[in-house]
């Protein structure tokens, strides 16, 4: 399984041939300058929730990759109305199996509103399992209970989850996550520092996990590492 960071939540993970790409926003985060979108490969574009720095590129990559969107069903609808045919709506609690594994829904304690201010349902996090890894995306969330749930009945081999803090949950929370909540000690971070209300520092928050006994890792926009 390759997994690539292309800057705050945008994740490109290439699970038994297939590519699937969550929460596509790279053309308008500053950091991520030097990620050329008409390169991105996507089979699958999973979408969290509605906000922008969530989907803010996934209608252009969606429309020239050809790229099944999968996300809560009324951003299905929505991009519909914006002119992609090739959804699936989901919505938390459902599970459903592709060619590449499986994507189960979960509960993310957040907001959700698209861009043009419709209703944007409630906001998600991903479960994926494969024959190869499973991996928990959580989107944007507070830390909530429901993580325990997660945990408790599935191997998480590992986890990608929000620690910039202020719209999301931060380090100290995200360790409380990966520790007690969904029994995996690999997190991968995201949503820090792409701008100012997200800044961290980021040896702190390594420091952090690794006392805890777990491991944090946080890529360099356009990185891929192999697990
Ligand atoms: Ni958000
Ligand atoms: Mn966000």
């Amino acid at each position: 399984m390759n997994i690539t960071f292309y800057g705050h939540s945008c994740f490109e993970v290439e699970i038994n041939g297939k590519h699937l790409l969550f929460d596509p926003f790279i053309s308008h985060n500053p950091l991520a300058s030097h990620i050329d979108i008409s390169k991105i490969k996507a089979d699958y574009i999973l979408i969290s929730h509605g906000h922008w720095d969530h989907l803010a590129d996934a209608i252009e990559i969606a429309k020239r990759t050809n790229a099944l969107v999968i996300s809560v069903y009324e951003i299905t609808e929505w991009l519909k109305k914006q002119g992609l045919e090739n959804v699936h709506p989901m919505n938390i609690g459902g599970k459903k199996i592709f060619d590449f594994g499986s994507i189960k829904c979960v509960n993310a304690v957040h907001s959700s509103s698209l861009p043009d201010g419709s209703y944007g349902g409630n906001p998600m996090g991903f479960v994926i399992e494969s024959s190869d890894k499973n991996f928990y995306f959580a989107g944007d969330t507070a830390l909530t209970y429901d993580m325990k749930l997660i945990g408790q009945y599935r191997k998480i081999d590992f986890a990608i989850l929000p620690i910039g803090d202020n719209f999301t949950m931060g380090v100290d929370n995200a360790i409380i996550c990966c520790k007690d909540f969904i029994n995996c000690n690999d997190v991968i971070g995201m949503h820090f520092d792409t701008n100012e209300y997200i800044k961290i520092d980021k040896q702190e928050a390594i420091r952090k996990f690794k006392i805890q006994g777990n491991k944090l890792t946080l890529l360099e926009i356009g990185e891929t590492i192999s697990k």
